[in-house]
């Protein structure tokens, strides 16, 4: 047998879950969902949501991987051969990630030299949706290939390739060595610089003031928890994938502590930046902060933008955003592929660097639709369906399995073992009560939803093909997957 890669030092390997929990989801995703949930008030379901099940369930990942040591379905298949479809479910839905994930860290990319001297110009809406994307009506209307974008997204594989290639130690952990640190000072850098521009107290009141009514509102709660899930990576492999290279004397539970105190504490950083920004530029403009507020691909291509038209300093500024954003991009893109990658390697007994330039080849293939003309369309609903029946629902069953079939007093004893403190009834009870109902609820809730009420007015032949089609194939995929397997096994 090979021998399996590890991680140089305990170090490097907590930079790296933190690279991969920190992500384009703190930066852009989480200022506007503590806006719109009760703003200051927020934190309260968000630490609880951390502490019940983000924590928790990453404390079970990270045990488990270390314990079993292999790639998600290897994972799953040595604990029930039964249950290897969960670790393809998981894999697939990482690939579909990241192929559109890379399209926005491209798209950041090309933003960075924009920001040199703000080519985007005065009306950034226009540029980003007209002049960049060139975005087509339909999300079936491809229109072909916008080549300056597939070359921008080409170069985010590569570097993404570049890093992979390397391998475990020398390079997933040198570039989270170089990466988070670097992501940190450009962050604390424009925030300090956010925080003094005129508007900020104002805009900062806006995002913090609490708004304690919100508490009673069942749905902020379910947003705490969906932020919990995506920003720390759990329960689509990647934790898993990333402990099984954790040497055998590995602290497990204080690591997790630290990823996920890291990744709120960047949040909120990130929180502080985007709404200082946006306060200023609605001083600017003589408008509420609640006119110029927005999230997601609005907020960094067209509001960041036209915020820093308007700030003195706008190069600097501009090009630390856009590297802080393709850096936070990169190394949660990283860790998205190499689950994926090493299941290849063990599947086909292939090398590292075969997977890896597959992989890269096929992820390039396999997400030109995002650099066509319909692109952001395309990937506005493949994100939602992702997120809403991939991630959720794999890590619904990713955890009914791991918490009931599984005797879960097995990988707490070893966790407790080898770790700075214990785990005890608490997390028993977070892991096999209130993950799953939180879980279950709103996977049900989104499936009612979604059905009753079909997302974004999109055409509905786009949603069956790149919604409802793409969702159900994956989940059948990983059942053939794991048939192969037994089909090999019985040989
Ligand atoms: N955790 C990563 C993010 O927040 C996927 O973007």
């Amino acid at each position: 047998m090979k021998k399996r890669e590890q991680w140089g030092t305990r170090t490097g390997f907590v930079l790296a879950a933190i690279g991969s929990a920190i992500g384009l989801g703190n930066i852009w995703r989480f200022p506007y969902v503590a806006y719109e949930n009760g703003g200051g008030a927020f934190f309260i379901p968000y630490l609880f949501a951390m502490l019940t099940a983000g924590i928790p369930f990453m404390i079970l990942e990270f045990g488990t991987g270390h314990k079993t040591r292999g790639s998600a379905p290897q994972i799953f298949a040595r604990l029930s051969s039964k249950w290897e479809w969960v670790g393809w479910w998981q894999i697939l839905v990482s690939f579909i990630i990241s192929i559109y994930y890379v399209a926005i860290v491209g798209w950041s990319i090309s933003y960075f030299f924009l920001a040199f001297n703000q080519g985007w110009g005065q009306d950034t809406g226009d540029f980003f949706f007209k002049t960049y994307l060139q975005l087509s009506d339909s999300p079936l209307e491809f229109g072909g290939i916008r080549w300056p974008i597939f070359a921008s997204i080409a170069g985010a594989w590569g570097l993404c390739w570049f890093v992979l290639f390397k391998g475990v130690k020398k390079g997933i952990e040198a570039a989270s060595k170089i990466f988070m640190p670097l992501l940190f000072i450009m962050i604390l850098i424009i925030t300090l610089r956010a925080v003094t521009l005129e508007g900020a107290y104002e805009g900062l009141n806006w995002m913090f003031k609490p708004d304690f009514g919100a508490l009673l509102n069942f749905k902020v709660w379910m947003a705490a928890y969906g932020q919990i899930f995506f920003s720390l990576s759990i329960g689509f492999a990647i934790m898993l994938t990333y402990s099984s290279y954790l040497p055998k004397e590995s602290d497990i539970t204080n690591n997790a502590f630290i990823t996920a105190f890291v990744n709120c504490g960047f949040s909120i950083l990130c929180g502080v930046l985007v709404f200082s920004v946006l306060g200023n530029m609605a001083l600017n403009q003589g408008v509420g902060v609640d006119e110029v507020v927005s999230s997601g691909v609005g907020l960094a291509f067209v509001t960041i933008p036209r915020a820093i038209n308007s700030l003195p300093g706008p190069v600097l500024f501009g090009t630390l955003f856009f590297l802080a954003l393709i850096f936070a991009g990169l190394s949660s893109m990283i860790s998205i592929c190499e689950v994926s990658v090493a299941s290849l390697m063990e599947k086909f007994d292939i090398d590292r660097k075969k997977a890896v330039t597959i992989y890269c080849m096929v992820g390039l293939a396999s997400g030109v639709v995002f650099a066509t003309h319909s692109g952001l369309l395309v990937l506005d609903i493949v994100d939602r369906f992702i997120n809403n029946f991939g991630v959720l629902a794999a890590g619904l069953v990713e955890i009914i399995f791991l918490t009931w079939v599984c005797r879960l007093e097995v990988v707490q004893d070893h966790i407790n073992k080898i770790s700075d403190f214990r785990v005890g009834s608490w997390w028993v009870f977070c892991l096999k009560i209130i993950t799953p109902a939180v879980l279950g609820y709103m996977s049900i809730a989104n499936l009612v939803g979604d059905i009753k009420t079909p997302y974004g007015r999109y055409p509905m032949n786009s949603l069956l093909y790149f919604g409802w089609f793409l969702v159900i194939s994956i989940l059948v995929l990983s059942f053939v997957f794991q048939a192969d397997s037994l089909k090999k096994a019985r040989k």
